[in-house]
């Protein structure tokens, strides 16, 4: 993989990220996650037709469902799940977090146990990565621990400095592997900015092909998210891409956009559809409401997805008070197209040098 940075308005950049068999995915960009090689509800084809074409995937939770030799038979995670695009997978070092409370942290790894049969074992940095190189992973991501929100600076520089440790043992893995796909670094160091430098410094000297900020969007107030991705962006070196994990709603993206940001996920676009809670360009509409029963009108006359084409709000409220499936199906590609026709606007918007009249209109449009 390879990245190119086309434009730029202020600390915004507009760039481009060069996969294998020529696909070319433009930044900033917005990944859907598919936990289990899938985003809920979706085919392929649907996932594309949002204007998707980078994933996310976890490489912990395809361990352990259905097991990576049954993703190696099929030559890897994109034949499995029958996707030709590029899909990052993450590590697994957050996620054992949110699939178990009984995971104990050891130096070289996290003991876990499997919810699905009770069985515990060491969960280590190599076994991450070796995972992810059988995954066919085009972006791999290092095993790190990601700390909660609020914790003391003596617990965030242990966990700062055991993420560094992976980070280095990762980069050892995946080149044992001799992977030609690209590799990630996580910044940790929780909201405290020596330890962001400190991790900063150090990833930057081991060298990835990427840097993520790990332990953000965890629960710290907005003004304080904000200013470290100001702080840590301006630290990365300019020609590679910078990830924000796990954020977030819209105002997030645009924030880190101007801040210098070019990757993001999250499960907002994708849970809050299957929850009734779409979006548009007239803000937030939750489709159980009573109001709609009776709206015979689109969704969001700014859409041209699908659900907004072919549907009535009125029957999206019908299709969730029936719990019909094929209403998840139509909001999670509603919110996927509105997520990405908000990236495509940004792009636009920084190839314009328009970006500060973007930002200062979508705010009045969505108080
Ligand atoms: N997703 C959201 N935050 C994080 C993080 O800190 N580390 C990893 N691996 N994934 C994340
Ligand atoms: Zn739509």
């Amino acid at each position: 993989m390879k990245f190119e940075i086309l434009c730029k308005d202020k600390k915004a950049r507009n760039g481009r990220l060069y996969f294998n068999k020529g696909i070319v995915v433009e930044t900033p960009v917005f990944m859907p996650i598919g936990t289990y090689g899938v985003i809920k509800g979706l085919t392929p084809e649907e996932i594309y037709s949002t204007g998707s074409s980078l994933i996310l995937s976890n490489a912990l939770h395809l361990f352990l469902k259905p097991g990576i030799n049954v993703i190696k038979k099929h030559g890897g995670l994109h034949n499995f799940m029958h996707w030709k695009y590029p899909i990052l997978t993450d590590s697994g070092g957050f996620q054992v977090f949110s699939l178990s409370n009984i995971s104990l942290k050891r130096n070289n790894g996290i003991i876990f146990k499997n919810p699905f049969n009770g069985q515990k074992f060491l969960f280590t940095p190599q076994q991450s990565i070796n995972i992810q190189y059988d995954l066919q992973s085009d972006i791999v991501m290092c095993f790190d621990e990601c700390p909660k929100y609020p914790i003391t600076w003596d617990q965030a520089n242990l966990s700062t400095r055991k993420s560094l440790s992976w980070a280095i043992q990762s980069r050892l893995q995946f080149d044992i592997k001799k992977n030609t796909n690209a590799l990630f670094g996580i910044i940790h160091g929780s909201i405290f900015k020596d330890l962001r430098d400190f991790s900063i410094k150090n990833l930057i000297k081991i060298g990835f092909d990427g840097y993520a900020l790990g332990g953000l969007a965890v629960g710290e107030p907005k003004s304080k998210l904000y200013d470290l991705i100001d702080h840590i962006c301006l630290q990365i070196p300019k020609n590679y891409p910078r990830y924000l994990m796990g954020a977030g709603k819209p105002k997030d993206l645009i924030e880190s956009v101007s801040k210098g940001i070019d990757m993001f996920d999250c499960v907002l676009p994708t849970r809050n559809a299957r929850n009734g809670y779409l979006f548009t360009t007239n803000g937030i509409v939750r489709i159980k409401n009573s109001q709609y029963k009776n709206d015979d009108t689109v969704l969001d006359t700014k859409c041209y997805c699908y659900t907004c084409v072919n549907y009535s709000k009125s029957y999206l409220h019908h299709l969730y008070l029936c719990n019909e499936t094929l209403g998840l199906r139509l909001n999670t590609l509603h919110n996927l197209c509105y997520y990405q026709n908000l990236m495509l606007n940004i792009r636009n918007a920084i190839k314009n040098k328009q970006f500060e009249t973007f930002k200062h209109n979508f705010y009045l449009q969505n108080k």
